[in-house]
């Protein structure tokens, strides 16, 4: 449950668009190639609600290198929610920037809110700080959680009070379990850049193929942002960026396929919760993407009898114990003492889980999870046989 990795095969489309442009061998223009750039932020504007007209593109290898770009691109404190995604703090400490950590609880389905935003941002200058751009990122990993448009609206206008720039990465809106993902580009144009791209609904983070769009307003980032890829990555793969094309044209077989996928991991996710939830563990329903993101401060008490005081040794004390291999809250920015672990739900053959889901239509989780996912399957148990709440003990 260590790696985040979408595992379905290539949709066969996209492999033969690959296999048809392996003669594309010029360099493309640093910002991407002129049709995709047009055809990725229609297509993702359209689902999302916001005014493709309001956007330029640069497309990179990968959102995550994007996300780089932006945060070298504008000057400033990062304002980030604790937890959030491994490597936006990284990236700041490489950058030099400063950090300024908001927490998100579990009752605000760990995303912030816009009053523990601004609080933060008040607090911050009156420490001489200077907040200027804020990371979001919904659904999220790692908790699997999304915002609903009432929060995002409510963030958005924060952000514009105060002069904020929005970083928002929705790498995994396609993953949106109820189909009701919107942007919060919506309600703050001109002060949002949205990051995505193919890795999470195609599962083809190999491909290493993001997308930005960035106001026209702030044409001053663009030109930076394009001076970075030229200086760094040149431009994508050719072959990639056109192969790219077939994921944004609403084929209605690779939209099929993405809704498939995204049905598969909810199943899964959501059978990873039920057993945490019958091991006495709250956590709310599943929203998108593939993780989720347990406290079990419940059993403090007994770990710390197997010296295990911080979130980085109870993920080796799983590993050592039960072979069950999970990200400590470290890594997402938790304090050390906080005993919460992040559970990537995809160690599972996805061309077989396709099959059968594609074979048995509305088939029960634990039919799936029986016939395709055994490490699935095995560490769920493992947990339950390691973690037990009749007298909140630990049962080695
Ligand atoms: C929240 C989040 N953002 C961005 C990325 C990077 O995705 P990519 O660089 O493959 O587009 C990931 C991948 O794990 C992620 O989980």
């Amino acid at each position: 449950m260590g790696f985040g990795q979408s595992p379905f095969p290539v949709h066969p489309l996209i492999r033969e668009a690959l296999a048809v442009n392996a003669g594309q061998n010029m360099y493309l223009p640093s910002a991407g190639l002129p049709e995709l750039r047009e055809l990725s932020r229609h297509y993702l504007s359209e689902k999302f609600g916001f005014n493709a007209d309001d956007f330029k593109t640069v497309v990179g290898p990968g959102s995550k290198e994007l996300i780089y770009d932006i945060q070298l691109a504008v000057e400033g404190d990062l304002l980030l929610p604790i937890p959030s995604w491994v490597s936006y703090a990284p990236q700041a400490v490489l950058i030099g920037d400063p950090i300024i950590k908001i927490p998100a609880t579990m009752s605000d389905n760990y995303h912030i809110t816009a009053e523990s935003l601004e609080k933060a941002i008040v607090v911050a200058r009156q420490k001489g700080m200077n907040p200027k751009k804020l990371n979001i990122n919904y659904p999220n990993n790692p908790s699997g959680l999304t915002m609903p448009q009432s929060r995002l609206e409510q963030i958005a206008q924060v952000c514009r009070k105060q002069g904020i720039l929005v970083i928002s990465d929705e790498i995994y809106e396609l993953v949106n379990y109820q189909q009701n993902h919107a942007s919060i580009a919506k309600f703050y144009p001109e002060g949002t850049i949205v990051t995505s791209g193919l890795s999470k609904h195609l599962s083809l983070g190999g491909y290493r193929l993001g997308v930005a769009f960035v106001p026209k307003a702030l044409n001053s980032i663009y030109a930076a942002m394009i001076g970075i890829a030229s200086e760094t990555w040149s431009a994508v793969s050719a072959p990639i960026q056109f192969a790219s094309l077939k994921t944004f044209e609403n084929e209605p077989v690779v939209e099929d396929y993405i809704n498939t996928c995204t049905k598969i991991h909810s199943i899964i996710s959501s059978y990873v919760r039920d057993g945490l939830i019958s091991l006495g563990i709250k956590y709310p329903v599943l929203e998108g993407a593939f993780y989720l993101y347990p406290n079990f401060g419940a059993f403090r008490d007994q770990l710390f009898e197997k010296d295990v005081k911080t979130s980085e040794q109870l993920a080796m004390h799983l590993l050592d114990k039960i072979q069950v291999a999970t990200l400590p809250g470290t890594a997402f920015g938790d304090a050390l003492e906080n005993l919460a672990l992040r559970l990537a739900n995809c160690d599972f053959e996805g061309k077989i889980a396709l099959n059968y889901y594609i074979e048995h239509p509305g088939c029960s989780p634990e039919s799936l999870v029986n016939a395709c996912c055994p490490k699935i399957k095995l560490a769920r148990q493992r947990l339950g046989n390691i973690l037990t709440t009749s007298n909140r003990s630990i049962c080695l």
